[in-house]
Order: structure tokens, then sequence, then C-alpha cells
């Protein structure tokens, strides 16, 4: 870190690198992307959610105007099979290949693809597509009841034991609990809608592919990509340099890529293939539906004395996507007797997969409402139920917390919203004609690293470069490397020029599970460092440098300039002088940094942790709710860019709102479809449905994740919002929803009236 902290750009509200390209239209997303000869595909999506495929008929669509091919299980040619490798390797939560048989196993699954010279002339092939079935009723059930599974399943990251954690004796210590709370909170799927919808183009060189890509983890998709082609992982390519988001929707493939890539690999051509809206909502994953039913025992002063934790989720009928609804159960309080146990049911439905958020957010919505139901039980304040419950270690693992400052979280949040001036009563306060409903919750998300390469370049025009195949999802990576590689040489932000998205890169970590920004900087320090390293052999080397004659370890860089460390940065030299002297365009350095997740026995819990305030407005008289004003509290470490940070905590409460009010998505009984499956019909909080949102940072650096102390802030936002709205809709009209969305014939029971 330069030695003064004015010039560091780390900490510091920094606008986004790549924002005017994104304004002026110049971003290239994945199917802005062009090519000589391109083709366009469509799936042909079954319109039944269980049964086999009878009859296709392709005859009429064949024969339309631009149509190349209608490809189906007997002409796509061999698309095999994927498996994981070692840690973060080749994850695909949908396995089977696309026309692998013919069954049906959920509603929109692809049974035929239509190849044009136009979008249009492809989709219309798709409806001249004949296809019956042999159809049996779906099952859609909402209501879940655990399989008969063994005690570790498999899951798509691994074997997981269905009793997850387990102290004390939970069973017996809550039946002797002199207060008890008995509750079964229940979330809805919930579908992923980023503004951009997914998108592959692919294009065969020989036995070469290369995929312009919407994704959240271009090497994976590369790994399973090259397995399901049977080619050496070097002969694919995998760009991504824009995202419109993703929220978990785009860390891993799904089948439309391979589809893309079968298509082009039998035309001889480059094809795109855009997803609809519809598809999105039957074969890009959601969020599961969640049942938890929440056990507490406590004493009359508030002190937990026994959790339990029972959550079911439901999944597809071959993929094994676990749903870890108890990630933060067993850490977040002090308790002596715990038990975390979780159950799967199958459904005819496309696979959930992780949404931001994944396990933690519908989890905390059930513990923390429960922690909010046994406050108002005990006539105790929230925010005291969870400070006299606050653990000294992680009790879940027996180590101590990297870092965990929850308490000044909570102290900050109440002191920012003035929650002192709360009256418990419910329907009790008013303003303006309106009742005020107040409520809180704690939030919690993991933070670790995964394993990450980076490349750092000094270059002879003063600039410098950073490539590291991440990827930027919308939430400012982009700016992140810029900063990290302008701390580093001292070169100013807008002369870094930043690589990312590309598998030809120095290999980067999945925008996944908010651990990228946490992951990179190691390896771009140490690649900075490296650089440096050469460029100061280089200062003593060449003829007629001003330090010829020095030893590499008297000199120093800092600023970008190369200095005796005896003579101070008077004397210093930029680093492209030296360079130019030297004849080199550059200087390259490579840096590398080890996962910490997954670890096998870890030193510490390292977690981020944070707060929501809520306050709702009640008006009985037209039954209309709306989230007046929200504060939010987070300790993440340190925070790289603030005003990129913000952001990412907004946009998170913003979703916290849809899923507390509006978002849902429903299955129809009779042919398994996700009937809302548009932006018309699928609610999502909008600016109107927006208050003002007051976010603050704690600043503790963590040192245990990354030399900086940054962890990371992409889904923490989302974890306990829901809880906080619903204890505060509770405060405002009596009624206690434990079913999201919370929908206004429910409000209809308020006991707080005109
Ligand atoms: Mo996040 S669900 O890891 O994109």
């Amino acid at each position: 870190m330069p030695e003064n902290a004015q010039m560091s750009v780390i900490g510091k509200p920094q606008p986004r690198v790549d924002g005017p390209l994104k304004v002026s239209g110049a971003a290239m997303y994945a199917s802005d992307h062009h090519f000589p000869g391109m083709l366009y595909a469509v799936p042909v999506e079954a319109t039944i959610a269980n049964g086999e495929i009878w009859q296709l008929d392709t005859a009429a669509a064949e024969k339309m105007p631009g149509v190349r091919a209608i490809f189906h299980r007997a002409n796509i040619g061999r698309i095999f099979r994927s498996v994981p490798g070692q840690g973060f390797e080749g994850i695909c939560i949908e396995r089977r290949p696309p026309f692998e048989d013919d069954v049906v196993r959920y509603y929109g699954q692809y049974v035929a693809l239509a190849v044009a010279d136009t979008f249009e002339a492809a989709k219309a092939a798709t409806d001249a597509v004949r296809v019956t079935y042999d159809q049996d009723k779906p099952n859609v059930e909402t209501d879940l009841k655990a399989d008969d599974d063994p005690e570790v399943v498999v899951t798509t990251y691994g074997p997981v034991r269905r009793l997850q954690s387990e102290r004390g004796d939970a069973v017996a210590a809550f039946a002797n609990a002199s207060v008890k709370l008995d509750q079964t909170y229940v979330t809805p799927a919930e579908t992923h809608n980023p503004i951009e919808l997914q998108a592959t183009i692919a294009i065969w060189d020989g036995a070469r592919l290369t995929l312009y890509e919407e994704s959240q983890g271009v090497f994976n998709m590369r790994g399973v990509l090259a397995q399901m082609f049977g080619l050496p992982k070097e002969n694919v390519r995998v760009i991504t340099k824009f995202v419109g988001s993703g929220f978990g929707s785009k860390l891993w493939p799904w089948t439309h890529c391979p589809l893309a890539a079968a298509a082009a690999r039998q035309l001889g051509k480059p094809v795109k293939l855009v997803l609809s809206r519809k598809m999105t909502f039957q074969t890009a994953g959601h969020r599961a539906r969640t049942q938890q039913r929440v056990r507490l025992g406590a004493t009359p002063e508030g002190k937990l004395v026994s959790l339990q934790h029972d959550y079911v989720y439901d999944r597809s009928v071959l993929d094994h996507y676990h749903e870890n609804c108890g990630e933060t159960t067993a850490f977040h309080y002090s308790v002596p007797n715990l038990r975390v146990e979780f159950g799967r049911a199958k459904r005819n439905i496309g696979t959930p997969s992780d949404m931001r958020g994944p396990g933690a957010v519908p989890g905390l919505y059930a513990t923390e409402s429960a922690m909010n139901e046994l406050a108002d039980e005990l006539k105790i304040d929230p925010v005291q139920l969870r400070v006299l419950n606050e653990p000294k270690i992680d009790e879940g693992l027996g180590i101590p917390f990297s870092s965990r400052h929850f308490l000044e979280c909570l102290e900050l949040g109440a002191e920012k919203f003035g929650w002192s001036k709360r009256n418990r009563e419910v329907g009790s306060m008013k303003r303006d004609g309106l009742t005020l409903g107040w409520g809180m919750a704690g939030c919690a998300w993991i933070a670790a690293r995964f394993p990450a390469e980076a490349n750092v370049e000094l270059r002879d025009d003063g600039t410098t470069r950073v490539a590291c195949g991440t990827q930027d999802i919308g939430t400012g990576t982009y700016t992140i490397l810029a900063q990290l590689g302008a701390e580093k040489t001292g070169v100013p932000l807008n002369k870094v020029e930043v690589a990312l998205g590309d598998t030809s890169l120095p290999e980067g970590p999945i925008s996944g599970g908010s651990m990228a920004t946490a992951s990179v900087i190691p390896a771009v320090f140490a690649a900075a460092d490296n650089a440096i390293t050469s460029l100061l052999s280089i200062a003593t080397t060449t003829p007629g440098s001003p330090f010829e004659r020095r030893k590499p370890d008297e000199l120093t860089f800092e600023g970008g300039r190369v200095f005796v460390k005896a003579n101070g940065p008077a004397g210093g030299v930029p680093f492209a002088d030296l360079l130019r002297r030297a004849n080199l365009r550059l200087v390259t350095g490579s840096g590398k940094s080890e996962a910490t997740v997954g670890e096998e026995k870890p030193k510490f819990s390292t977690h981020s942790f944070g707060c929501h305030f809520v306050e709702v407005t009640w008006q009985p008289e037209i039954a209309r709710l709306r989230v007046s004003r929200v504060v939010t509290v987070i300790d993440a470490g340190r925070i790289i860019n603030p005003l990129a940070g913000r952001n990412q905590i907004e946009g998170a409460v913003v979703m916290g709102i849809g899923m507390a009010l509006l978002e849902h998505t429903t299955y129809d009984p009779q042919n398994g479809a996700p009937i809302n499956s548009n932006l018309a019909d699928y609610i999502v909080a909008v600016n109107a449905d927006v208050p003002k949102l007051d976010v603050h940072f704690l600043d503790f650096p963590d040192k245990e994740i990354n030399q900086l102390g940054a962890r990371g802030i992409g889904e923490i936002g989302l974890a306990g919002i829901a809880a906080a709205i619903t204890s505060a809709v509770y405060h405002a009209t009596g009624v206690r929803a434990r079913e999201l969305p919370i929908r206004i014939e429910d409000l209809l029971n308020s006991s707080v009236l005109v």
C-alpha cells in the first residue's frame, strides 16, 4: 500500500470503469455478436412435464423457407455426459445431455431444435414441429414431504450428510424448555430474472469450439463443454465480456449450450441461440421451494436452550441440487443444543439451482422469523434477544470467527433507524394517517476464496494491464481489478487495462458465492509483485540505467517509480522510462492464490454479517402495504469500492422486497408448466416499490481472507431482509405470514382496521 493513503484507490467510491462502454452501447454482450453465415436456433419445448415422446413429426417444419435443419435425438450427433472434477470443477446441475432419451421429466424440456437463416424462421419452424406424447400426471405438489433418502446424499457439490449439524440433545432440551416456539415457514419457487437473457453462440473451427456465452464461470463452462463434445479442454474457448446480471442463473452450463454447439457442428456454421424469457423459467434454474420447521426452546429471560431446523426442498427428477437452508443455522447464535437436518422431494420441474444467497436466504427467512416470533412471545426486544444469544465462537465448528461484528451492526442499525422509539404493541404506531410496522432481522453469508490466477503487465507507455479469467456480471469486477492494479503499480485508474471473461486468460474464479473479489486480490497482488521484481532486475542490469550498479534488493518500487530505498523516492525513475531504456515493451508477472473454500480443517470460521431494520406502512382502508424505509448495516471486512458495494446491497434489498411481497413461480397442476413465466405475471420489485435505502458498512478488515481484508458483498444483502419485512408487517397489521410472498389476501385478516 502506498505510504500516502490519500493516493490509494482502495476504499474509494470509484465509478465503474466500464460504465461508458455500457451506456454508449459499445459493450458487447454474448448475443450482440454476429458472424458470417451465422444461423439461429430455437428449441422446441415439451408441453408436458411427465411422460414420453411418442412421435416427433418434423416434415412440415423442415420444408419451411429458411429452415436448415430440425434436430432431435436421431440426428443431433453425440453429446456426452460430464462428470465433476476436483473441487469446483466440472459443475453442471442438469447432467443429462439434451435429447439423451425420449423421456420428458419437466415442462419445457427441450425435445427438438429448429435452426434457420433468421430467428423468425427458426421460431416459426418450432411451431410447426408436431410432438405427441404418452403423458402421465406430473407431480408438482407444493406440500413437501421428504422422500426416502439415505443419510448421506449425493449433491451437485458432492456428498452431504442430511443431519447437517448436531450438538447437545436438542430434542430433550426442547421438551424441557420453559418457552417453546414451533413453526413452519414456506418459501416459494423463485426464478432469477436478469434483464439479459441467456445466450450461446457456438463456432467450430475443425476440432476447436469457441463459445460466446453468458457465463458466471467461463472456465467451468469450458471444462463441461469439452467433456460433452469429447474434446481436450484446450480446444474449447469461452468468452464472456459483459453479463447483464445473473443472480446465479448463469453460474453453470444449461442444456441450451451444448444444443447450440451440436447444431453448429452438424451444420458447419456459427449458431446463435438466445433463450426466451419463458424458457428461463423452465430450463435455466430457479430457487427451490422450501418448507422449514423451526423449533426454539428458551429460558424466560430469552437465552436459547435448543434450536432445531428441519427443512425440505424440492428438486427435479434426475438432479441433485442442494438448497442448503441450514448454512448459517449452526453458528448464527449461541445455543448448547442444536440439530439441523434436511430432506428432499422430487418433482416434475426443471432443476432448481443457486439463486442469490442460495440456502442461507430462505434459511435465514425461517430462522430469523422464528427469532422474531420468540421475541414477541417473550416480550423482549428482538435486538436484545439477539444480543443475549451472541456466540463467542462458531459453535457449529468449534473454531473462532475470523472477524465477527454482528453486535456492532445491530447497534449502528438501531441507532440509524431510531429503533429505540419502537412501541411493541401491534398497530400502535401511526404517521400521517398510516399505521407503521417496524421489524428487523440479522443476516450472514459465507466468505471464502476460490483458487485464482492473474497476470499483471507494466508497459513502456506508463500503462498497466491486469488479466484474470473471472467475469464481471454487472457487479463491478472490471473496476475492482483496475483498482487492484492501480494500487500496486501506482498507475492511474484510467491507464489500467483490465482483461477478463475469456478462458485464454489466467484461470480466474467463478463470479459466485460472493467470492470473486476476495479470491482475486492475492492473485493480482502476487502478479504485480512479480512484475515489479522483474522490473527491478532490469533496472540493475540495463546498460546506462541510473541503477546499473545497484543490487535489486537495494531498490524499491512505489507509486509507479523505482528508487534506491536508502535515498527515498525523490530520485525515483518512472517504470516506463526504465522499460524504454531497456527496449522492452513490457514486463510481466503471474500470481496465484489458493482456495480456502472447502478446507478440511479451517482455523477460522469466515463469514460476513449484517442486519436490516425495516419500516412498512399499512393502509387498512385499501389494504395497501408499502415498505417505506430500510436501514441495512453490513460487516463484510474492507470494502474495496463503496460505490459499487452500496449498489450491491441496495440491489439485494430491492430483491428482498420482491421476495417478501411479490416473487413466486407457480406451477400448473395440470401440465406442470410454470404459468407465470413472463415479467408481466412474475412480479419483481421495481422502482415504485422501493423507498430510499440507507446502507452502512462497518470497516473491520478481515486479514484472514486476503491482504486487504475484503470479504464479499454480492449476496448478503438479500439474507434476512424477508424476515425483517414480515416482522414489520406483523407489527403493523397483526398478520403473521409464514409463507412467502405475503399476499393481499393474507392482509385482509388484519386486526388493525380503519
Ligand atoms: Mo451467486 S447464486 O453464487 O451467483
